[in-house]
């Protein structure tokens, strides 16, 4: 997943080595989510019009960097530390 394939201000779903990944691009640097609903394990997509990480299966939404929006949900999407790699995003 490249980094300049984000837009500021907009998140994309995907997979890093395997691992679902929710990333968000906050402007000045990027928020790497694990894409593990906390609810009951499905992978949220991101909404552009509601800035949030949302969850089809039972309406848990997130915000942008993880922390709960609405529930059932009650714990944020884990925060994973990355670093560049030629412009790669790459799980540390
Ligand atoms: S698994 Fe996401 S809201 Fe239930």
């Amino acid at each position: 997943m490249k980094a300049s394939d984000i837009a500021s201000g907009h998140g994309v779903v995907g997979e890093i080595n395997g691992r679902p990944v929710a990333v968000y691009n906050a402007g000045d640097r990027l928020v790497v989510l694990e894409n593990i609903c906390t609810h009951m394990g499905c992978q949220t997509d991101w909404n552009d019009s509601g800035d949030s990480w949302d969850c089809p299966c039972h309406g848990s939404r997130y915000h942008p960097d993880g922390s709960v929006m609405l529930g059932p949900a009650a714990q944020p999407l884990p925060r994973l530390q990355y670093r560049l790699e030629n412009g790669e995003i790459a799980l540390d």
